[in-house]
């Protein structure tokens, strides 16, 4: 059997690495008010750690990259960690999570340093409600990002949209009109109980049925549609006659463990096989030392559970593992 291939046979051929825990907004479903104690400097991985640790991956199957946060976009090197990452041959695809708000100022460096592609997450198309989910965030700059990337030709971008209920479950038809002019994909993302205490996560999740439901009443065709690159858990559709798609992930509702690919890097260098569960190992000090940093990969990978029982906290029943203590910005999504 191939290394990075667990009990259950996934291979694993796609790492997302977390550059950093800071995030200049406070999103409602990934951050407390008051923000979190973030990571002093010292803990977090350098430039060359995190293209040496790559380096090493490579060896092992690893071809695709998405570097997530807090914001990926706050660490002044990001642009040079693209670059470290996209010129290792065996990196096929690179791609950056961003809240977009100075995609703006760094999509053409990106570009040019080898980025392939983009994810930003919007939310509302409301300037007020946009800054009350992301507690601050400015619209105008966010569609000032993507128009930004566009141009610059870091495509295809896609859009992620977590649904909470009252919140934007109301926006569903304009995302979906949103994809009827651009060739953009729109991806609707359950919310997730990562890091949540008490019943708030519950008061506010929705399943994305609701999707269907609206596109339904409104008399609208729609349908399914083939492989999107690097689309990963989610199922994608596109309305008749839209240049855009879009797609469901459920992470709650439905399993989408069965296919999982993926492997996740904390920005102070713990390796977490899985998004949900408290499991994660220290790898930081073993990257000068490839065979056991791989041993220690793989071990991670040996653990690494079926499912992860998310929806058991819809009904209050007691998981098999112990869910993280991780917040989702310290995690990457
Ligand atoms: N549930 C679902 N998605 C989340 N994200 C962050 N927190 C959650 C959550 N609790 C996703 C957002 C963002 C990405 C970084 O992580 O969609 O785009
Ligand atoms: Fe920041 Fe992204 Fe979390 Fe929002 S979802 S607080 S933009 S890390």
């Amino acid at each position: 059997m191939p290394l990075l291939t667990d009990r259950f046979g996934r291979v694993h051929d796609y790492i997302r690495i977390s550059v950093t825990d800071r995030c200049n907004l406070r999103c409602v479903y990934c951050m407390p008010e008051e923000g979190l104690k973030f990571l002093p400097h010292e803990k977090v991985l350098s430039q060359d750690e995190i293209v040496d640790f790559m380096k090493i991956m490579v060896q092992f199957g690893i071809r695709k990259v998405r570097l997530t946060g807090g914001e990926p976009l706050l660490r002044t090197d990001i642009v040079e960690i693209v670059r470290g990452i996209a010129s290792i041959p065996e990196i096929e695809d690179i791609a950056v999570t961003t809240n977009a708000m100075y995609l703006a100022k760094k999509a053409a460096d990106l570009k040019a340093a080898g980025l392939t592609r983009i994810n930003v997450s919007l939310d509302s198309l409301h300037e007020d409600r946009f800054r009350s989910i992301t507690r601050g965030g400015r619209l105008q700059k966010v569609l000032d990002g993507i128009k930004r990337a566009e141009e610059v030709g870091l495509f295809p971008i896609k859009l992620n949209v977590v649904l909470i209920k009252g919140q934007n479950d109301d926006e569903i038809m304009d995302f979906l009109r949103f994809t009827q002019n651009k060739d953009i994909n729109v991806r609707f993302i359950e919310y997730m109980p990562i890091g949540h205490a008490g019943n708030s996560w519950k008061q506010k999740y929705m399943s994305l049925e609701t999707i269907f439901e609206r596109i339904r009443e409104e008399g609208l065709e729609f349908e399914s549609v083939e492989s999107i690159r690097g689309n990963g858990p989610s199922e994608n559709y596109r309305l008749s006659g839209a240049q855009g798609t879009f797609g469901l992930i459920h992470p709650v509702s439905a399993h989408f463990c069965a296919n999982c690919n993926r492997l996740r890097l904390t920005a102070d260098g713990y390796i977490k096989a899985c998004l949900y569960w408290d499991e994660e190992m220290n790898i930081r000090p073993l990257i000068q030392k490839p065979d056991e940093l791989i041993e220690l990969v793989q071990k991670a990978i040996d653990n690494k559970p079926e499912n992860h029982e998310m929806a058991l906290k819809l009904q209050d029943e007691v998981t098999s593992h112990q869910p993280t203590w991780r917040r989702m910005s310290q995690i990457g999504g």
